[in-house]
C-alpha cells in the first residue's frame, strides 16, 4: 500500500503557508528550536486576519506592527500583498527562525523584534499605522497586557488596530474594555476555503 504524502504547504489569499512537514520547517525543528509560548505553528486566527484585510483593504498600511507574531504569516501577507513595511514582534525569540523560513518561502522580509507586549512603549508604537495580532488573548493573564497595549497604541496615534481570535473568553474581556474606551467593534469572521477558520476580530479605528 502506498504511503500518503504529507502536505508541506498551503496557499491562502496569495501567500504560501508552510506546514510542520515543510522541509525548511523540519530543518529548524531538527536543530532543537522549539517556541515555548504557543508560537509553535501557524494559528487559524491569522487566516481570519488575512481574509478580513483581503476583503477590507486598510487605508493606512505603510508601516505595520504584527504583535505576538509567531510564524508571522499575517505580517508576511501585509508585506507581500499590501507592500507594507512590517515589524514582527514576539516575546519568544525561538519563533523567529520559523518566521524567517516562512518569509523566505514568500519572498519577503520583515523586521524582527523580541519584545513583550508590555515593553512596547508609545514612542515605538507611534512609528506604525496599523497594529495587527492573531490569537494573543489565550490566557487570563494576557487581558491586562493586551488591553494596555491597545490603549497605548491608540494614544500613540496608531490608526487601526486589529486583533483576531477564535473567541476565547479573555479576548472578549479585551474587546469589552476597548469598546468602552475607544471607537471599537467586534466583527464575526469566518473563512471556508482553502482553509477553514472561525472567530472574531476586534477592530479599533483611530484615524
Ligand atoms: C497562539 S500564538 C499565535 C501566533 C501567531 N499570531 C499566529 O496566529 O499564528 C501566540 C503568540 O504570542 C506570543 N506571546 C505570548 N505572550 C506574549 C507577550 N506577553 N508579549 C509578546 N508576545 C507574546 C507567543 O510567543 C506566540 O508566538
Amino acid at each position: 500500500m502506498s504511503k500518503k504524502k504529507a502536505v508541506t504547504e498551503r496557499r491562502f489569499r496569495g501567500i504560501t503557508i508552510p506546514t510542520k512537514s515543510h522541509p525548511a520547517i523540519r530543518r529548524i525543528r531538527r536543530q532543537g528550536i522549539e517556541p515555548s509560548i504557543h508560537g509553535d505553528k501557524f494559528w487559524g486566527s491569522s487566516c481570519l486576519l488575512i481574509d478580513y484585510l483581503h476583503n477590507n483593504p486598510p487605508e493606512h498600511s505603510k508601516r505595520v506592527l504584527d504583535v505576538g507574531c509567531g510564524w508571522g504569516l499575517a505580517g508576511i501577507w501585509c508585506a507581500r500583498e499590501l507592500g507594507s513595511k512590517v515589524t514582527s514582534v514576539d516575546a519568544d525569540a525561538d519563533v523567529f527562525p520559523y518566521l524567517q523560513a516562512a518569509a523566505d518561502i514568500n519572498g519577503v522580509s520583515t523586521k524582527q523584534l523580541v519584545s513583550r507586549f508590555e515593553k512596547l512603549n508609545k514612542r515605538t508604537l507611534a512609528k506604525y499605522d496599523m497594529l495587527i495580532a492573531a490569537d494573543v488573548c489565550f490566557w487570563d493573564d494576557l487581558v491586562d497586557p493586551v488591553s494596555n497595549l491597545v490603549n497605548r497604541a491608540v494614544s500613540a496615534g496608531v490608526k487601526q488596530i486589529l486583533i483576531a481570535d477564535p473567541e476565547r473568553s479573555p479576548f472578549f474581556d479585551v474587546a469589552e474594555r476597548a469598546m468602552k474606551r475607544h471607537c471599537a467593534e467586534i466583527v464575526e469572521w469566518k473563512t471556508r476555503s482553502p482553509i477553514k477558520s472561525e472567530g472574531a476580530i476586534l477592530v479599533v479605528e483611530n484615524a
